[in-house]
């Protein structure tokens, strides 16, 4: 059985988990919410490498074979560190999806939900030079939604208006496909959905990485490909464990709803 860390900035990541334990049921998880320190987005690369390695040493405490970095503006930050100063530890990250979206629009135009931190990450930067040369790319800072999602506030009209404040710059550009680049943002989708239409397609990334990180655990023989599944929900019987820097509620609140 492998051991997979997950860690985000709070709960966000939870989106990706919970991906990850539909593909690997029978592995051991253990997450960890870095609330007490939350948002990341608007934090320096420098404090965000900080927090990173901390967890990291944390998380290969626990038993960790392989970190998810369920964290897009953490992946931006930190994830060259860490491989550097991990170099024996595989780690995944998180990225926006530019190309399944730049490959599927049909507007030519793709709308981009992400931190700011994130935004402005050489990762980013190269992705999108890379993909963005034949459609427009607007981006969007999904303003407020980070808290909403740590406060448990996934809907309702407060909810609706902070959504829509960033949503609807995007659709009166054209965009056809948003992608979610954050993990806290999957959780407000039904409302995003809701505000952008059914014609606007949604992508959110943890999927492809749930696919990757079984891909990785395979290469290394640390899983059979026996075990890796495609469930439709996160079993109860999931080998899991759950710890934040500061107060658990959050997590607890979010939780609920995978
Ligand atoms: N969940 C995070 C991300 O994917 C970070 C949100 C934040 O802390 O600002 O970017």
């Amino acid at each position: 059985m492998a051991t997979i860390g997950i860690f985000d900035s709070g709960s966000g990541g939870l989106s990706v988990y919970r991906e990850l334990a539909k593909m690997l049921p029978g592995e051991r998880f253990v997450y960890f919410s870095d609330n007490a320190h939350c948002p990341y987005g608007d934090k320096s690369p420098e404090y965000i490498r900080e927090r990173a390695s901390a967890i990291t040493d944390i998380l290969l405490g626990m038993g960790a074979d392989i970190i998810v970095v369920a964290c897009n503006t953490a992946t931006a930050a930190a994830i060259s560190y860490l491989r550097e100063n991990y170099p024996e530890v595989p780690f995944v990250g998180m990225e926006p999806a530019v190309k399944p979206a730049a490959l599927g629009t049909q507007s030519g135009v793709i709308g981009v939900l992400a931190t700011a931190g994130t935004l402005r990450g050489s990762k980013y930067l190269d992705t999108k030079g890379k993909w963005g040369g034949g459609v427009r790319i607007v981006e969007q800072v999904g303003k407020g939604f980070v808290e909403l999602v740590e406060e448990g506030l996934l809907d309702g009209s407060e909810v609706e208006s902070t959504v829509r404040a960033s949503v609807q710059p995007l659709l009166d550009e054209g965009a056809d496909i948003i992608v979610l680049g954050c993990t806290h943002y999957p959780f407000l989708r039904p409302v995003i959905q809701r505000i952008a239409g059914n014609s606007v397609r949604i992508i959110d990334p943890a999927p492809a990485v749930a696919k990757r990180t079984a891909d990785v655990l395979l290469e290394r023989g640390l899983i059979g490909k026996e075990n890796v599944r495609n469930l439709e929900a996160v079993p109860d019987t999931v080998d899991s464990s759950f710890y934040s820097s500061g107060l658990p509620d959050s997590m607890g609140r979010i939780l609920r709803y995978l």
